[in-house]
């Protein structure tokens, strides 16, 4: 019926004392809608694994040789005068990995390893936000301060973010100030030192400059944080208010990757004149190699649509325990087709690796399994991989007609997000991506197998399309002129609503196609944006609606991907100064605690708060969550079981791959054998 309210059936089921403190608030939601408030089914995870968790410091260490062995390619360029010998090329004392955790130990050297992607690098300028084509490179050129992936092995009460390129650090008795030690005399892939003249570069002139689209935003670790620099390899950051760990989480990829300043700095605005930060944004374009990078691989080739070679970095500053120089390999490969095409060449042998996300594959790799000459096993893990449907709630951002404006204004009303988030059929659209037991209501924010989420926290406006007609009728949006589609107010324009989506993720156009009828069924029409560069729009904040993969596993990890904790993020709600819906605003100050303490007991139960506080205001839509497996070819070695392909980290963190090999005898051809990368 659409006869108002009356007819909803109002639902609430409250299994904890806190769910029910929502009550006053829901309450006074309630006048308007009538929305059932409810919270999310219980699930049960389809991973039955048992993982062994480890220490913080029993993964690497710092420490030196008195020699360094090398890879036999290097070796040659040594030999040819084209290098100095290794033991001028190592830090004082390198990243160390402990052959403890090394599953099938210490490495051989040689081979290449295969990867497949979907993404294409849009330039190598990362300070400046360029992506390089994900699935894998960013991870592997971007090294950061801090590391976050391999966290999935450690002990929660050890599960501070590790060390990478700051070996350790302090804070201050007040925690007002964090002194951080850099890895001493490590060089990037040119030979250049690498130093807080770095740091400074980073922070200073990408972090702190408005102007660069930094991944890290300006005061995302707080207004007034400054940084001082207290010598070649030390440093201090200095906090309006008193800091916690999760300080360092942001530190990790992406946001704590500093760049080559010997090689940016001539060309920043700040530091020359005739550069724009358009022209500093693009100062490392994707077709001008090498690049100089701190990552174990330096591409070297690319070839448009189809391939990026990456060749071993001779400065790489990590060994084994062994004294080899790491990695092992001697060539990774990253052949650029399609996400979907990295799962079914990992399934045929043709790709090493695939992070199976896009569950349309997940019968067949089942199928596989039973096959003991298959060349790879897929071993799914917990529910960590979710999609969203998110509206744009920026006022004013990127709007550019009058009707768009009167969209903002409803995407801003909660009422009208809860009836959208009533109209979403999740099984239906579950199917509709893969048949089978994959798949599992979301209800946005953390997801089911982080160790932050608890069902009774998610509160869940699930799939009730009358309902949804009643809320939409209450919000006066009527069919004034009888052609089938809403209007807006008093006789406005008819309600059709953009909804962008990646065109090259499969998932994300089957959950689109999906809505439509969904869409229909309350008297929106729906017109689907299918893009290869959904970030273009996001960016420039010019779309309504937007289906995307969107999980949060770590609540001190991206806050502010998540979290309005700067004006620019997140993603839905961009130039958001003075545009705050005042539950974002208790967001904010939920986030700041996280930032603000070093208790993980209070991070958890910040992250509780959060949880109910975005689930309850539909932040953005849940629409489905679901498990993943990672997919690693049989020949490459040392891939810890368990590694998840999304937790603290992506798997290709994860893993850490600067550990990985294939014995010598099953090593594959190299793509370029006997190259490295040259400087001019
Ligand atoms: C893409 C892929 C993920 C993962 C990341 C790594 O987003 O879809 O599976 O490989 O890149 O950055």
């Amino acid at each position: 019926s659409k006869g108002g309210m009356m007819g909803i059936e109002t639902k609430f089921k409250f299994k904890s004392k806190a769910a029910s403190l929502l009550v006053g608030v829901s309450m006074l939601a309630m006048s308007s809608t009538a929305s059932g408030l409810e919270t999310l089914p219980e699930d049960k995870s389809m991973s039955g694994m048992k993982i062994e968790l480890v220490g913080r410091d029993d993964l690497w260490t710092y420490k030196s040789c008195d020699n360094y062995n090398e890879s036999p390619l290097t070796k040659s360029y040594v030999d040819a005068g084209k290098l100095p010998p290794v033991n001028e090329r190592m830090p004082k004392e390198p990243w160390m990995a402990k052959t403890d955790q090394m599953v099938d130990g210490i490495g051989e050297y040689g081979g290449t390893f295969r990867h497949v992607i979907g993404g294409r690098p849009e330039g190598f300028n990362w300070l400046a936000g360029q992506s390089q084509g994900w699935g894998g490179i960013n991870i592997q050129l971007m090294e950061s301060l801090t590391r976050l992936g391999p966290l999935w092995q450690i002990k929660p009460d050890e599960a501070n973010p590790l060390p990478n390129l700051a070996k350790d650090w302090e804070w201050s008795s007040d925690r007002k100030s964090l002194t951080m030690n850099l890895i001493e005399g490590a060089r990037w892939s040119d030979g250049d030192i690498f130093d807080t003249e770095d740091i400074d570069f980073w922070w200073n002139d990408n972090v702190q400059d408005a102007n660069v689209a930094s991944r890290l935003p300006k005061d995302a670790l707080g207004a007034g944080t400054t940084l001082e620099i207290l010598g070649p390899y030390s440093f201090k950051f200095n906090f309006d208010e008193p800091k916690g760990n999760a300080v360092l989480a942001q530190l990790a990829y992406m946001g704590g990757a500093p760049g080559p300043s010997h090689v940016m700095k001539p060309l920043h605005p700040a530091h020359n004149s005739d550069a724009t930060y358009e022209s500093y944004a693009n100062g490392m374009p994707a077709s001008v190699l090498p690049i100089v990078t701190l990552g174990a691989y330096v591409p070297v080739v690319h070839k448009v649509d189809e391939l990026m070679v990456m060749k071993r970095n001779p400065y790489y500053w990590k060994v084994d325990e062994e004294c080899n120089q790491l990695p092992y390999y001697n060539e990774t490969i990253y052949k650029l087709t399609s996400w979907d095409d990295r799962t079914t060449q990992a399934l045929a042998g043709t790709g090493d690796f695939s992070n199976m996300e896009n569950p349309g594959n997940y019968v067949e790799a089942l199928k596989q399994n039973k096959d003991p000459n298959s060349p790879v096993k897929s071993v799914f893990g917990t529910r960590l991989i979710a999609w969203d449907l998110m509206m744009n709630l920026s006022s004013d951002f990127g709007v550019s007609s009058d009707y768009e404006r009167e969209l903002r204004q409803l995407f801003r009303n909660v009422e009208f997000r809860k009836a959208i988030s009533h109209a979403m059929d999740r099984d239906t659209m579950g199917q509709s991506v893969a048949r089978g037991p994959f798949f599992h209501p979301h209800a946005g924010g953390f997801v089911a197998g982080s160790p932050f989420h608890n069902f009774e926290d998610s509160i869940y406006y699930g799939y009730n399309a009358s309902g949804a007609n009643s809320i939409l009728d209450g919000l006066g949006l009527k069919d004034s002129d009888g052609n089938g589609i809403r209007n807006l107010p008093n006789g406005g324009a008819d309600l059709v609503i953009d909804i962008l989506h990646s065109s090259t993720r499969s998932t994300d156009i089957k959950l689109a196609d999906a809505a439509v009828s969904m869409f229909e069924a309350i008297g929106i029409k729906p017109v689907l944006k299918p893009s290869d560069n959904t970030d273009a729009f996001t960016d420039n904040g010019n779309w309504s609606m937007f289906i995307a993969r969107e999980h949060w596993v770590v609540a001190t990890k991206n806050i502010g991907d998540r979290l309005p904790t700067t004006t620019q993020n997140p993603a839905w709600h961009r130039d958001n100064g003075g545009d705050l819906l005042p539950f974002e605003e208790t967001l904010v100050e939920k986030a700041k605690g996280i930032l603000a303490t070093n208790d993980l007991s209070e991070v958890a139960s910040l992250a509780r708060d959060i949880q109910r506080v975005r689930t309850e205001n539909v932040y953005t839509v849940g629409l489905i969550q679901a498990p993943a497996a990672l997919l690693i070819n049989k020949r490459i070695k040392n891939n810890h079981p368990g590694a998840p392909v999304y937790m603290y980290e992506w798997a290709e963190d994860g893993v850490m791959r600067e550990r990985l090999y294939t014995p010598k005898a099953d090593q594959l051809d190299e793509f370029l054998p006997g190259v490295l990368a040259e400087y001019k």
